[in-house]
């Protein structure tokens, strides 16, 4: 029996679905007994060029020839953005299609409000290539893993903050120079800031984290920073120190309390993440039963992003056919919250500019001992004149203390800047 399947989209991902549909199109019957064909793909252009070849009458500028057309059964979004992505997905779960999205901007917002809507009208709405484009992570997270208390996810999901801070590690380039070539190979946008700054990070670890804590996050439960203040120089301090950085996004769950955070870290070389390289994701996941597991594969990308998209129109498939649609419900634990004081201790490191001379030192370490903060590793390298750039890693410290020293530094005349402050992630035992 034949299902017919609109598109909404036909960029990079949307091409790719097309593509990857029709390869699969026997191999789909054969293990569904439903063969999906498109039969409408929306885009904004009718007559621009598309890298793959599509039947004349296709392709169309008009919603209404997707979205109420009856026969349509599975709508697959690959527009984008916010609107008019959001009210397409909503009018086609209303009119009882089913929906298969690539959009982490939308879930990330407006996620609840569609699963909702999904619930209602007893459809599916899947999102796999929203996280970690050709990687299985959401559907591992709401299956196989619930059987698990999940304490911890640490993750790479952002590719082209990756690809800069790896061309750094590699070359010792500066961010600015790393982030023109990351632009002239097409691996960063023109306009970057989504992803330098760490919110695209974000939007996905508000996601993750509401899979597997169970609970409703939102993105303004993120704390967020991103990598401009990265610079060659803390590059270079964190191979002395034995690690690499990365652009972390983080979750963790300690008795019911959420800690999220998106910011960069110093990982240790000892740690699966610090060899996840250029622009590749990866997922690692502390369960109580299971232990450390890692997904690792690629974040981005025409065909791998459809191997997910195409990945969850077969599961649609699989449920129409054992007719139990719209009966995958979100289970959200009552009593979680989010505090961003609640992360667990960690060491940290410390880039300051302070004055080269007598006393400056003391000074410094006194802060540390006000707030009962101790220093594991100090590292001093000659800067500019009269200044020195000096690293400090500390213990295992509370985020509270930490801000109170950092604060204190800050104050301390002799100082001239606390350049970054980053924790330290050590290789999991
Ligand atoms: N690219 C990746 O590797 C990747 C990975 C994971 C997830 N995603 C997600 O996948 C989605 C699509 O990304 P993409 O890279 O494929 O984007 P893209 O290349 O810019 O393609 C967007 C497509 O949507 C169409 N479109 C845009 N606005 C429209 C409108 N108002 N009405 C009708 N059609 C419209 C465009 O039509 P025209 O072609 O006529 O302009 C184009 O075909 C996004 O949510 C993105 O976050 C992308």
């Amino acid at each position: 029996m034949i299902v017919e399947v609109g598109l909404l989209g036909c960029g990079t991902v949307g091409s790719g679905v097309v593509e990857l549909m029709n390869r699969r199109q026997g191999k789909i019957a054969d293990m569904t007994g439903l063969r999906p064909a498109i039969k409408k793909i929306l885009v904004r252009q009718v007559d621009k060029p598309r890298p793959v070849e599509l039947a004349p009458g296709l392709v169309t500028n008009q919603p209404a020839e997707v979205l109420e057309d009856p026969s349509i059964r599975i709508v697959i979004e690959t527009i984008g953005g916010i609107e008019p992505a959001r009210t397409y997905i909503l009018q086609a779960i209303a009119s009882g299609k089913h929906v298969v999205t690539a959009n982490k901007d939308l879930i990330a917002v407006h996620g609840a409000e569609i699963l909702d809507a999904a619930e209602r009208h007893g459809v599916d709405v899947f999102y796999e290539a929203a996280v970690g484009g050709a990687i299985p992570l959401i559907r591992p997270l709401t299956e196989q893993m619930t059987a698990n208390e999940i304490s911890d996810l640490l993750g790479i999901i952002n590719g082209t903050t990756n690809y800069i801070l790896t061309q750094m590690t590699e070359t010792g380039a500066d961010f600015a120079d790393a982030l023109a070539e990351a632009q002239r190979l097409g691996y960063a946008e023109a306009d970057p800031s989504s992803d330098v700054d760490g919110l695209d990070a974000a939007r996905k670890l508000a996601i993750l984290a509401s899979i597997a804590f169970h609970a409703r996050v939102t993105l303004d439960d993120v704390q967020v920073a991103g990598i401009r203040s990265i610079s060659a120089q803390d590059v270079r301090f964190a191979e002395e120190l034995g690690c690499v950085v990365k652009l972390l996004a983080t979750g963790s769950d300690r008795a019911g309390v959420l800690s999220l955070h998106v910011r960069p870290a110093l990982v240790s070389k000892q740690h699966p993440l610090a060899h996840v390289s250029g622009p590749f994701n990866a997922l690692f996941v502390r369960g109580d039963a299971a232990g450390d597991l890692m997904f690792f594969g690629r974040g981005a990308g025409s065909l791998p992003t459809a191997s997910s998209v195409v990945g969850d129109v077969i599961e649609v498939l699989r449920v129409i056919r054992l007719g139990v649609s719209g009966r995958v419900s979100r289970m959200y634990l009552p009593g979680k919250r989010v505090s961003p004081l609640h992360a667990a201790p960690a060491r940290h490191y410390l880039r300051l500019t302070a004055a080269d001379k007598p006393g400056v030192f003391a000074a410094i370490a006194s802060i540390f001992g006000v707030h009962n903060v101790s220093m594991e590793t100090v590292l001093q390298k000659r800067a500019k004149g009269n200044t020195a750039d000096i690293v400090i890693v500390t213990h295992a410290t509370e985020p509270g203390p930490l801000a109170n020293v950092v604060e204190g530094l800050r104050a301390l005349p002799q100082v001239e800047a606390v350049h970054n402050v980053m924790p330290v992630v050590e290789a999991p035992e």
